[in-house]
């Protein structure tokens, strides 16, 4: 029987609750397989090498993963009393293994904030004042699944409303653009750039969806148009480098993308690629939108110069999804994984909360 990618949730934790199930991006779209990890170890390397990417779907499984390692920690810890484990050093190593998968990738802040919150609801329940040196561990784990599940959950609905706001600013037979996966397959359904996409295909909306390919690996072509077109899209793909000519040809009315974080002044990190189809959005007079659940944007982070790039390896560049080499041995690569979109080319924000336009940094501030 054909699977097909949609009705299969990019990251889940399964029934028995001891271990993640996530959709391996990287062997999409040629073949669909799901892997099944439980160790904090082989759950970093699948973020660190994208077979789970975006930022949504970074922070969800992260969130599993620190409960996951909450569980293997207070397994090895029990003192005397039956389901009691020592407070200091579960805490010490539940730090630990947060520290470690918030390593696994730099640029989405979903990452960090998912672990905070998975953290937070244990430590909470182990700063409740008992003089006792033992916490009782299945509650604190009960906990932290709840929290991680909750996080999973706000973010099917955050991105439909996501789609919902989007939806005020289109109309019916319009051409969209987006830019690398920012879809199903980077959070767990309807994705944030293409809730529109999905919410407007239910309701007739006929829109003509155009994807970039976006080098170097290939996000929306191996990505964003495998899933839109298993749902029945009308889905025309593109080389990064055609952009800016089919915008002058007239047929994008919009351009919706996603983020990996939004900094206080609305500067935005998202895959590289992005700030070019700005650009071009800008030139062109095509609106440009970005997509953000309010868990990818970063206050602390005062503007895009303050946002880590991730640098990945030249490898990608030369010879990846190639039989042979495209460049000369050991030639110098230029690898930035993402680029940031300054706010001025930017039209509006769409969170779950509601449609940000400049100033940014008012909107943004009240939304928290
Ligand atoms: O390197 P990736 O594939 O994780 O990059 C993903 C993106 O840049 C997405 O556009 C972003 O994370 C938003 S996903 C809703």
């Amino acid at each position: 029987m054909d699977i097909n990618i949609n009705d299969i949730d990019t990251v889940r934790l399964n029934d028995a609750g001891d271990a993640i199930e996530i959709i391996d991006q990287t062997l999409l779209p040629e073949r669909i397989e799901v892997l099944s990890l439980a160790d904090q170890h082989d759950i970093w390397h699948a973020i660190n090498l994208l077979q789970v990417r975006g930022a949504p779907a970074i922070g969800i499984t992260a969130g599993f993963a620190l409960y996951l390692a909450a569980r293997e920690i207070g397994g090895e810890m029990m003192c005397d009393s039956p389901d009691h484990v020592i407070k200091e050093s579960f805490f010490k190593k539940l730090a630990e293994a947060k520290d470690y998968l918030n390593s696994s990738r730099p640029t989405a802040v979903n990452l960090s904030w998912a672990l905070n919150r998975v953290e937070k609801v244990a430590k909470d329940r182990g700063d409740d004042g008992r003089k006792c040196d033992c916490i009782k561990i299945k509650e604190i784990i009960e906990l932290m699944k709840k929290e991680a599940l909750d996080i999973y959950n706000e973010d099917i609905e955050v991105c439909r409303k996501i789609g919902e706001y989007a939806l005020t600013l289109v109309k019916k037979g319009d051409g969209l653009i987006t830019h690398c996966n920012a879809g199903k397959l980077a959070t767990v359904r309807f994705g944030t750039a293409t809730s529109v996409m999905y919410l407007g295909k239910e309701m007739g909306y006929d829109f003509k969806v155009y994807c970039d390919e976006t080098r170097p690996l290939l996000q929306g072509a191996r990505l964003t148009a495998f899933e839109l077109a298993s749902s029945g899209m009308d889905v025309t793909l593109l080389c990064d480098n055609m952009s800016a000519s089919l915008m002058k040809s007239g047929r994008i009315n919009a351009a919706f993308v996603g983020c990996d974080r939004v900094a206080a002044n609305g500067d935005t990190a998202n895959k590289i690629g992005t700030s070019m189809l700005a650009l071009a959005a800008k030139r062109n007079n095509v609106p440009f939108y970005v997509c953000a659940p309010t868990s990818t944007i970063d206050m602390s982070t005062p503007s895009g110069k303050d946002i880590v790039i991730e640098q990945r390896g030249g490898d990608e560049v030369t010879s990846m999804w190639y039989k042979h080499p495209m460049a000369p041995k050991g030639i110098n690569v230029y690898n930035p994984s993402f680029d940031v979109t300054e706010a001025d080319l930017i039209t509006g924000i769409i969170t779950e909360k509601g449609i940000i336009k400049a100033p940014f940094e008012k909107g943004l501030e009240a939304l928290f």
